[in-house]
């Protein structure tokens, strides 16, 4: 497994409380219903997606909840790289299969307690035309139904309907941005976009803030 699980290889850090916030907030956040299923997107690239949705995932597992970490950036998703784990089969693959029967032979057991991955598969032709079919939303449900919680790494909104598709099939979503990187008109299309498709925002990651003590931090506003 990589370093950039701090959240397991640096716990004290300034980031790895950060995360901590991330999840308490996101536990806290379910006014009618237990939050189950979370997105993490943005608005372009390198952002920090995968990084934020692997370390909270991990987070929620220390804190002895059972989690999946599903990777559904099908094109260039690389979670099964930070984790070490294989990518024969995973998501795309699944979706071809029946879902119920077959979902336990493509989910992958962590080096951490009690985290679970489905890494991405091999890479479809087609990943929005799979992500928008009526098995990824039986998929999610199914998932929500085994696991206390499912995280969900996704693609960038900005040129991309991917992450717009989930949002339908979460209970909540997670805006990353990056300090002077991204854009100000690419966030504010971003949380247009998701807004219009109804997506419920559970809040903003400013991540890789600078932070004197420790390089990098990640802030969480509402
Ligand atoms: N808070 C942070 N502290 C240190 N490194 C970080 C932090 N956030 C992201 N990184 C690093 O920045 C790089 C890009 O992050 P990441 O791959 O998570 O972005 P992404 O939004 O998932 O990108 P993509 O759109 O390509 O999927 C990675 O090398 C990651 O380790
Ligand atoms: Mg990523």
């Amino acid at each position: 497994m990589k370093n950039e699980i701090v959240v397991d290889k640096n716990p004290k850090s300034s980031v790895a409380e950060a995360i901590r916030i991330i999840r308490t907030n996101l536990e806290f956040s379910g006014i009618d219903k237990k939050v189950k299923s979370v997105l993490i997107t943005s608005s372009i690239p390198s952002e920090g997606k995968s990084f934020i949705s692997s370390n909270l995932a991990t987070s929620f597992a220390q804190n002895g909840s059972k989690v999946l970490l599903m990777d559904c950036d099908m094109r260039k998703g690389r979670l099964h790289k930070i984790f070490g784990i294989e990518n024969e089969r995973g998501l795309s693959n699944l979706l071809l299969e029946d879902i119920e029967t077959s979902f336990k032979d493509f989910i992958k057991k962590t080096d951490i307690d009690n985290l679970y991955l489905l890494p991405k598969g091999v890479v479809p032709p087609n990943p929005s035309e799979l992500l928008n079919s009526p098995k990824t939303k039986a998929l999610i449900h199914v998932l929500s139904d085994k696991f206390d919680y499912v995280i969900l790494d996704g693609t960038p909104v900005n040129g991309l309907t991917d992450s717009l598709i989930l949002t339908k099939y979460v209970d909540k979503t997670v805006i990353v941005a990056t300090l002077n990187y991204t854009k100000t008109n690419e966030f504010e299309f971003t949380k247009k976009s998701l807004i219009s498709v109804g997506a419920d925002i559970a809040g903003v990651v400013v991540n890789k803030t600078a932070d004197v003590h420790s390089g990098y931090y990640g802030n969480y506003y509402e």
